[in-house]
């Protein structure tokens, strides 16, 4: 399963890098307005850093205007994908960019149908958001089930990335699933890293061997 991280912040993107496990990232205007910097420069930045896609959302809710922004954002970088809402408006503005080759990652998806109009409409990427489903009552790794086990009966071509992800838990299950990608944000990934019963193993062989250190 690939891990993209989930933020626009550069350093956790760097260190997490240092770790070896970055194939992507993915940002969204909420994460873009946590950074101090210009969101251009920030994005053009991340694109430096990471090889991988660094999916970028559009702001505009219409299909014309939809499609400005993400063949201006394409232009930036090759690894660009173009994030667009799951509307009427994101469907065709999808159609359209995936026809020009420009790569789209259908986003806020909640249901398994969302996901299924998506790859029709030719999204190289569908965010289905778990931990948001969780938040109301649902079991959000549901859907995700439906979609991959329906994306995989007909031989889609569009990658699932399980988004909206609030704990290591949604991480394993996605991996369970068969989830082509977890979008992962910095916290989970460090909470992923922690065990108190590896620190406690780590203090009891360190301390051992300070008693071997002193007999010889
Ligand atoms: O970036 C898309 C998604 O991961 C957002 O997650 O935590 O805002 O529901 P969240």
């Amino acid at each position: 399963m690939k891990f993209f991280v989930d933020t626009a912040n550069i350093k956790e993107i760097m260190e997490a890098q240092e770790w070896g496990i970055v194939d992507g990232v993915t940002t969204n205007p909420t994460l873009l307005a946590k950074e101090k910097e210009n969101p251009l420069d920030v994005i053009k930045g991340i694109v430096k850093t990471v090889n991988g896609p660094v999916s970028v959302e559009v702001i505009s809710t219409d299909s014309k205007n939809m499609v400005v922004e993400g063949r201006g954002f394409a232009k930036i970088a090759d690894n660009i994908v173009i994030k667009i809402p799951i509307t009427k408006e994101g469907l065709k503005a999808t159609n359209v960019l995936s026809k020009e080759g420009i790569k789209v990652n259908v986003t806020l998806i909640f249901s398994t149908n969302q996901a299924i109009l998506a790859n029709k409409a030719g999204a190289a990427y569908v965010s289905p958001f778990i931990g948001r489903l969780d938040d109301i009552g649902n079991e959000g790794v549901n859907i995700v089930k439906d979609i991959v086990k329906i994306f995989n009966i007909h031989s889609a071509s569009t990658e699932v990335i399980v988004a909206s992800i609030r704990q290591p838990l949604h991480v394993t299950e996605a991996a369970k699933i068969g989830a082509h990608i977890a979008t992962i944000p910095f916290n989970v990934l460090e909470k992923m890293v922690y065990h108190p019963l590896t620190d406690k193993g780590l203090t009891i062989f360190l301390d051992d061997w300070k008693k071997i250190k002193k007999r010889v």
